[in-house]
C-alpha cells in the first residue's frame, strides 16, 4: 500500500463513528443541563501558551509537543491539551467579566508525540469541560459528579474515581522541601531527567515513568500530609460534597498529574480493562493560571475525557447499525429515474432514503437492502409505474402498506408530515 495513516494516528470510520456521535450527544445533553456552553478553539497556539501553563519540566513540554516554526519564523505548537488554550481565550476575550461561574465545554483533537501503544495515540480526541470564577469545593464536587453522569450515561461500568489535593502556592514549598529531603540520598537511582528535575521541579519526579525512578521514589511523603489549613478544609469539603452527591470515589494520596498547573483538587477516572493506559478521564483545579496569563486572579477547574479510551469500553452491543427508513428498488431505466426523484422528495421530510443506481436484479437489490438494514422497501417495476400503485414492504415482517406512487401519499401512509 502506498499511503497509510501516520504512526499513532487513526481513521475513525463507520460503524464506530455512530458510537462516537452517541457519546458526544450524551455529553452535550449533560453539559446543557449543567449550563456549560460550547467553545471551539484553534488546534494550534503560540508555543509559549503551553510552556507557561503545562510546565517546562513536564513530559508533555519536554518531549511530546508537535512544535514547528511557521513561515514567519514563529514557534507554533499543535495543542497537546485544551486547558491552556481555553485559559488563553478566557483572558483574551475578557470572559472573566461575565457573571461567575462561567462554564464551557469543548470537543476536539489533541496532539502528543508519545510512544504509540494500545489506547495511546499521537492524535487523540478529548471532551473537556472548564468552570471558572469560584474556588468553592461544591463546584469541584459538582463537576466530578457531572463527569460521572457522562461516563455512566454511556454505560461504562467498573470505573475507579480517584481524588486528591495537591495543595497550593502556600503549602507547596514545604512539601517540596520534604520531598527533596526524602529523595536526597536516592539520586543515584534516577534517570538523567529526574536528576535535573530534582533541583528544577522535584514534584515532576513523582510522574516519571522510568521503572528505576518509580522504584527509587517508593515511600515518598504524600502531598496531602502537607496541606495548609485552607487546602485541607477545601479537600474535606470536597469529600463531604462528593458523598452528598453520591459520587463513588477513593482517595489516592499518591495521585500525580502530568501537568504543572494544578492546585488543590486533582482527580483521575480509570478502568482496569484498559491495561497500562487506564486513565479514561482526568482533571483538577487550576487557581493560578488565569493570573499567570495576564488576567485577574480567577480560580478554575476542569476535566477532559479521552475518547479513544472510552469508546472501546462501551459495551459493544450486537445491535445492527441503524439503516435507512426506505430503500427503493427500481427495475429498469424509467423506474431508475422515478426512484431518483422520489428519493429526493421523501428525503426533504427528513427521512433517510436510499435507492439503487445500477441495473441489478431485484434479488440482489433486496439482498443489499437487507445488508444495510433498511427498514422498509419499495419496489418500482413496470407494473407499479403503469398502475401508479406500490407496496411499502416492512423488512421486519411488520405490516405491508399499499399506497399510491406519489411522495405525498407515501408520506401520509407512513404517518409523516412534509417538513
Ligand atoms: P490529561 O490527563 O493529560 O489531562 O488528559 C486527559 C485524558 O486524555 C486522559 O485521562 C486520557 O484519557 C486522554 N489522553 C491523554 N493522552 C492520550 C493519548 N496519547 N492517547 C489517548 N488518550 C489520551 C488534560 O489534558 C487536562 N487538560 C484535563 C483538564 C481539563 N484539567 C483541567 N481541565
Amino acid at each position: 500500500m502506498k499511503y497509510k495513516t501516520l504512526k499513532g494516528l487513526q481513521d475513525i470510520l463507520p460503524p464506530d463513528i455512530s458510537i462516537w456521535q452517541q457519546v458526544e450527544s450524551r455529553a452535550r445533553e449533560i453539559f446543557r443541563t449543567h449550563g456549560y456552553q460550547e467553545i471551539r478553539l484553534p488546534i494550534m497556539e503560540s508555543t509559549d501558551v503551553f510552556i507557561r501553563s503545562i510546565g517546562e519540566t513536564s513530559d508533555i513540554v519536554e518531549k511530546e509537543m508537535y512544535t514547528f516554526l511557521d513561515k514567519g519564523g514563529r514557534s507554533i505548537t499543535l495543542r497537546p491539551e485544551g486547558t491552556a488554550s481555553f485559559v488563553r481565550a478566557y483572558v483574551e476575550h475578557h470572559i472573566f467579566n461575565n457573571p461567575p461561574p462561567q462554564k464551557f465545554f469543548y470537543m476536539g483533537p489533541m496532539f502528543r508525540y508519545e510512544r504509540p501503544q494500545a489506547f495511546r495515540y499521537r492524535q487523540f480526541y478529548q471532551i473537556g469541560a472548564e468552570a471558572m470564577g469560584t474556588d468553592d469545593p461544591k463546584l469541584d464536587a459538582e463537576i466530578i459528579s457531572m463527569l460521572s453522569s457522562i461516563l455512566f450515561s454511556i454505560g461504562l461500568e467498573g470505573l475507579n474515581f480517584e481524588i486528591t489535593s495537591i495543595g497550593c502556592k502556600k503549602c507547596r514549598p514545604d512539601y517540596k522541601t520534604a520531598l527533596k529531603e526524602f529523595l536526597a540520598d536516592k539520586l543515584d537511582g534516577f534517570c538523567s531527567d529526574c536528576e535535573r528535575r530534582y533541583n528544577l521541579n522535584p514534584l515532576r519526579i513523582l510522574d516519571c515513568k522510568v521503572p528505576a525512578c518509580i522504584d527509587s521514589r517508593k515511600g515518598s511523603p504524600p502531598v496531602v500530609d502537607y496541606l495548609c489549613e485552607e487546602c485541607s478544609e477545601h479537600f474535606n469539603s470536597l469529600k463531604h460534597n462528593l458523598n452528598l452527591l453520591q459520587v463513588p470515589h477513593t482517595i489516592n494520596p499518591n495521585l500525580v498529574r502530568g501537568l504543572d498547573y494544578y492546585t488543590k483538587t486533582a482527580f483521575e477516572v480509570s478502568s482496569e480493562s484498559l491495561g497500562s493506559q487506564k486513565a479514561v478521564a482526568a482533571g483538577g483545579r487550576y487557581d493560578s493560571m488565569v493570573d499567570e496569563f495576564g488576567g485577574p486572579p480567577t480560580p478554575g477547574i476542569g476535566f477532559a475525557i479521552g475518547m479513544e479510551r472510552i469508546i472501546p469500553l462501551i459495551k459493544d452491543s450486537d445491535d445492527k447499525p441503524e439503516g435507512p427508513e426506505i430503500f427503493i428498488c427500481p427495475m429498469g431505466n424509467e423506474a431508475s429515474e422515478k426512484a431518483l426523484l422520489l428519493a429526493e422528495q421523501l428525503r426533504s421530510t427528513g427521512l433517510w432514503v436510499e435507492t439503487n443506481y445500477d441495473n441489478t436484479s431485484l434479488r440482489s437489490q433486496m439482498r443489499k437492502a437487507n445488508r444495510i438494514n433498511a427498514k422498509k422497501v419499495i419496489v418500482l417495476g413496470e407494473d407499479e409505474i403503469k398502475t401508479g400503485k406500490i407496496t411499502i414492504k416492512d423488512m421486519a415482517e411488520g405490516e405491508n402498506i399499499e399506497t399510491l406512487l406519489q411522495a405525498d401519499e407515501i408520506l401520509k401512509s407512513l404517518g409523516r408530515e412534509k417538513m
